[in-house]
C-alpha cells in the first residue's frame, strides 16, 4: 500500500502529540508531587476536637531536627492557630479538620491547598526554605462571612524562631514586711534543652535565675520579693525571659489586714477589688 508523504507526515505528527498529551498528564500527576487528600487518615468527630490529643490544643509541634506538625482547626470563620509560625528551612506536616462545615485550606501563591471536611483529617506535607508570609484563605463557600475566612502562616528566620512560653504568676498585693512570691514558668515546646535566664525586676532589685527546661517540658521558678526594702505603696515589675516579657504591679500597704476587713464590710471591697485590677490593666 502506498502512502502519500503528507499522510505520513501528519500520522507522525499525531502520534508525537498523543504521546506529549500522556507525557504531560503523566508529569502533572506524579511528577510535581501532587498528592490528593485521601482517607486513609484517621476520622476524627467534630464533638470529639475539644478532648484531641492533637487538635485539642491547635499547635504547632516539633517532631524531628527540622520537622514539624502542624494541628490546624478550621471553623466558621477562622483558622486556628492563627497566625501559624515556623521556621525557615523546615519541614512541616500540616493534619487540619473543620469544626463545622466544609471548609478550604489553601497557602495562598503555593500549591498547599486542600478540603477540609468534617470528621475528616486532611495531611500535607510542605517544605518552606525562606522566610515569608503568607495568607491562608478558605477556598469553599462556608457561610455568610466565607468571604473574611483567612488565616496566616509565618516563615520566620531559623535564629527568630522558639517555642518559648512565659507565664508569670504574681502576688499582687503584699502587707509591709512580709514577702511577696513570684512564680516564673517557662515552657519550652522545641525538641532540644533551652538555657536561658529569667529576670525578674522591681524597684531597684534585679533577681537574675539561669534555668535550664528539658526539651517540650516546662520549668518552674520562684521568687521572694522583700516587702521592707520597697517600702510602701505600688511597685511595678517586669519578668524578661530571651525576647519575652510580663509585667504587673506589687502594692505594699502597711496594714494589710484592716484593708481587708473593710473588704468584708461589702461595698469597699469591691471597690477596693475594682481598684487592684484597674492597676493592672494599666501594665
Ligand atoms: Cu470557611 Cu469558606
Amino acid at each position: 500500500m502506498r502512502i502519500h508523504t503528507y499522510e505520513k507526515l501528519w500520522l507522525v505528527a499525531a502520534f508525537l502529540l498523543i504521546v506529549g498529551f500522556i507525557a504531560t498528564i503523566t508529569y502533572g500527576s506524579v511528577g510535581l508531587g501532587i498528592q490528593m487528600i485521601d482517607d486513609s487518615e484517621e476520622t476524627l468527630s467534630p464533638d470529639d476536637i475539644n478532648d484531641d490529643e492533637r487538635f485539642g490544643e491547635p499547635r504547632v509541634e516539633q517532631v524531628g531536627e527540622n520537622e514539624y506538625e502542624a494541628y490546624v482547626v478550621a471553623q466558621t470563620f477562622i483558622f486556628q492557630p492563627d497566625p501559624i509560625e515556623i521556621p525557615a528551612n523546615s519541614r512541616v506536616t500540616f493534619y487540619v479538620t473543620s469544626r463545622d462545615v466544609i471548609h478550604g485550606f489553601d497557602v495562598v501563591g503555593t500549591n498547599t491547598n486542600t478540603m477540609v471536611i468534617p470528621g475528616e483529617v486532611s495531611k500535607m506535607t510542605v517544605e518552606f526554605d525562606e522566610p515569608d508570609e503568607y495568607g491562608i484563605v478558605c477556598n469553599e463557600y462556608c457561610g455568610d462571612f466565607h468571604h473574611t475566612m483567612e488565616g496566616q502562616l509565618n516563615v520566620v528566620p531559623e535564629d527568630e524562631f522558639d517555642m518559648t512560653e512565659l507565664e508569670v504568676e504574681a502576688d499582687d498585693e503584699v502587707e509591709l514586711g512580709d514577702e511577696a512570691t513570684v512564680t516564673i514558668t517557662v515552657e519550652n515546646g522545641a525538641l532540644d534543652d533551652l538555657e536561658t535566664t529569667a529576670t525578674f525586676e522591681i524597684g531597684d532589685q534585679t533577681v537574675e535565675e539561669d534555668i535550664t527546661v528539658p526539651g517540650q517540658d516546662s520549668e518552674e521558678v520562684t521568687v521572694t520579693v522583700d516587702s521592707t526594702e520597697l517600702g510602701e505603696g505600688d511597685h511595678d515589675w517586669t519578668v524578661t525571659v530571651d525576647d519575652y516579657e510580663e509585667s504587673g504591679t506589687l502594692t505594699v500597704a502597711e496594714d494589710l489586714e484592716s484593708e481587708d476587713e473593710d473588704g468584708a464590710d461589702g461595698g469597699d471591697g469591691s471597690e477596693t477589688d475594682e481598684d487592684a485590677e484597674a492597676g493592672n490593666d494599666n501594665e
